[in-house]
């Protein structure tokens, strides 16, 4: 990934930090953005405060990075919330809202201020994570499960909009990866997921890492509207 320019967003944890790492260590130029920009990790590269439900915010970010690094070939979208696990009638209306606006919305805003300027370059990678959740759907996540789901929705549809610019438009759609989100999941229905690993084990950040540095990479030419699965084996479709 040398001479690839990079945004990580969510980059303070998890899939994010660890992908931010990972595509440092290729040598790539990488920015990171994130809600919280406390637990940034050190490195170079520049750490910017963004909210991706705020498009002022993201647009900001997006040309404060592009700035720094002369640039934008790649854009990771890792922001997003798991929510209260919870049955629907226990799921209010706010918190249904609140997390279609951070993982969906927010994926459209982030997309919004990304692919313009990539289409006028004639190059551009962009990549939001889905999740098994939104494929399969996960009994008690129902805000969750349909906000991954209109993420594979979106992709889909920016795909073809963009596909004749040199742009791609993916989704990974993880599992279980062992990050500070998933161990919101309460404990019982981490074993149930467990049980339907092939692989008998949860993915590490790493792990997904490395797809997704191999998803934005000039290599990843003709996949565009995908969804990239890294379950152990869970998503059979
Ligand atoms: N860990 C899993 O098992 C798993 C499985 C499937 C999908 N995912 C998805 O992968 C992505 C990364 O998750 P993770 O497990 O690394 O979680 P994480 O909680 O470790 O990291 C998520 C990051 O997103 C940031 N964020 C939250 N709201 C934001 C906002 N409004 N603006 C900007 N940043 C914001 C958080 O501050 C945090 O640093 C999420 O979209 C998640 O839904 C995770």
């Amino acid at each position: 990934m040398a001479e690839s320019r990079c945004l990580v967003i969510g980059a303070a944890s998890g899939i994010g930090r660890a992908t931010a790492a990972r595509l440092r260590a290729s040598g790539a130029a990488v920015t990171g953005a994130d809600l919280r920009s406390a637990t940034w990790p050190g490195g170079p590269g520049t750490s910017l405060a963004m909210d991706v439900t705020d498009p002022a915010s993201v647009a900001a970010a997006v040309s404060a990075a592009a700035q720094e690094m002369g640039g934008l070939d790649a854009v990771v979208n890792c922001a997003g919330i798991l929510g209260p696990v919870a049955p629907a009638a226990a799921t209010s209306v706010e918190d249904f809202e609140r997390i279609m606006k951070i993982n969906l919305t927010g994926a459209f805003i982030v997309s919004q201020a990304v692919l313009p300027g990539m289409a006028e370059a004639g190059y551009g990678r962009l990549l939001h994570i889905s999740s098994t959740a939104g494929k399969e759907g996960v009994v008690n996540m129902p805000a969750y499960s349909a906000s991954k789901a209109g993420i594979l929705g979106l992709v889909k549809s920016l795909a073809k909009e963009f596909a004749l610019s040199g742009v791609t438009v993916n989704a990974l759609a993880p599992g279980n990866v062992v990050t500070p989100l998933f161990a919101e999941v309460p404990e019982e229905q981490q074993a149930a997921q467990a049980a339907k690993i092939p692989m008998g084990r949860f993915g590490t950040p790493a792990e997904a890492a490395a797809l997704i540095e191999f998803i934005v990479s000039p290599a990843a030419s003709y996949t565009t509207g995908s969804v990239f699965d890294l379950s152990g084996g869970r998503a059979t479709y």
